[in-house]
């Protein structure tokens, strides 16, 4: 992506934060933080503090890394237990004494749990996965007041996951997780998260929608869910973006359970579209749009960024190389920037909500669909 002449103003009065304690109701803009540039560099501290009022940690939270994954061999189950807060503190003091939110990320994720859960029992691993959440909930009582308490439980189709907790505890792990978890916090706000379901009419929307009813009908104490929207601009199929209409429509009948949603992971990947001029413009029309749309609903209360600038994004080492934030390495705001503050400001008091963006349709007057200027048409083998 060319480097646009970005106007650079530093007043906090533009600040993302700022917009949001102006909006017409509640507004998280949180951001994934890692230790090391926190304590490391200077501008990421400060880009911290003045444009976010939330914070979540990025992965020193989750139960490997807690364990000294890297560190320690987490083959062996005498590792179990043995916890290591120390990372994690640095970034959730750091938040509190510069008056952040924090958001506790993530209890149970069979992505980073230690293999050795592989040689319990169930009734052993039930006990280890009770005695997980009492202990980190425990630890941060007071400090972390919501937590992720399940993430990514759906496979890409819409079924339950295969994963270690569903092989030897079975699908009632959910909610066992949940009902623990609220007996270790009876305060904390709870929610499951998830990716690839932001839109209304996929599989696997549709599975998360009917797994958070499920909950709801059993009186599991859940109080929210995350969509994770690690959108990727050049998507096709099921990694398509969604329209506006799509992800507003899917929030408002998971908010029609009782239920918060946020936006809990947003990067927005364009270097596949191979044209750094539609790479910005579809950056920028997904974070405007896309955050107007969830915003537009009652329910939704906060938008994530899966970080915040371009030096610092799980992106390039899980995918590719590619810019899907909204400050550049140098800490310098993107257009992306100020497309997601205006998306936010559109939420002023006295302002007109939506500011234009096609919330009910996702055809336009004209005949043009939503980000028709970027969306990649469907492979010819994927056109059912
Ligand atoms: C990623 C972190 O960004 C990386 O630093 C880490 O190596 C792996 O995990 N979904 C999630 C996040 O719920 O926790 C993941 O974070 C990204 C995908």
């Amino acid at each position: 992506m060319t480097r646009n002449n970005y106007h650079n103003n530093n007043d906090n009065h533009d600040s993302l934060s700022h917009a949001a304690s102006r909006a017409c109701k509640h507004i998280d803009i949180g951001t994934a933080v890692l230790p090391q540039p926190l304590q490391a560099e200077s501008l990421y501290a400060a880009t911290l503090q003045r444009e976010f009022n939330a914070i979540v940690v990025e992965h020193d939270l989750k139960w490997g890394p807690l364990l000294g994954e890297g560190q320690n061999d987490l083959n062996d189950i005498k590792c179990l237990g043995q916890y290591d807060f120390t990372q994690a503190d640095i970034v959730v003091n750091w938040a509190l004494q510069h008056d952040k939110k924090v958001k506790g990320h993530v209890l149970v994720w069979h992505v980073t749990s230690p293999p050795c859960l592989q040689q319990l029992t169930a009734e052993q691993l039930r006990e280890h996965l009770q005695r997980h959440i009492y202990t980190v909930m425990g630890y941060f009582r007071g400090r972390i007041r919501t937590w992720d308490v399940v993430n990514e439980a759906l496979a890409p189709d819409g079924s339950l996951a295969e994963n270690i907790f569903l092989q030897k505890l079975g699908p009632s792990y959910i909610e066992k997780c949940f009902r623990w978890a609220h007996q270790a916090d009876p305060d904390a706000v709870l929610l499951y998260n998830d990716n690839k379901v932001e839109a209304i009419d996929t599989p696997k929307g549709d599975a998360f929608y009917h797994l958070l009813a499920d909950l709801k009908a059993k009186q599991v104490p859940i109080h929210g869910c995350g969509m994770q929207g690690h959108f990727n601009a050049a998507g096709t199929g099921r990694n398509r973006p969604p329209t506006p209409r799509m992800l507003k429509q899917q929030i408002r009948r998971l908010g029609d359970l009782g239920l918060t949603v946020n936006l809990s992971e947003v990067d927005v990947r364009t270097s596949r579209l191979e044209n750094p001029v539609l790479e910005t413009v579809a950056q920028k029309q997904i974070y405007h749009d896309l955050v107007v749309a969830a915003l537009s609903e009652p329910s939704c209360d906060g938008i994530w960024l899966w970080g915040f600038s371009d030096k610092h994004t799980w992106v390039s080492h899980f995918y590719y190389d590619d810019q899907p934030l909204i400050f550049d390495e140098d800490y310098q705001q993107k257009p992306s920037y100020y497309a997601l503050r205006e998306a936010i400001a559109s939420f002023g008091v006295g302002s007109v909500v939506g500011n234009g963006v096609l919330l009910e349709e996702d055809v336009n007057v004209h005949g043009n669909t939503w980000g028709h200027e970027w969306m990649q048409p469907e492979p010819e083998d994927e056109i059912c």
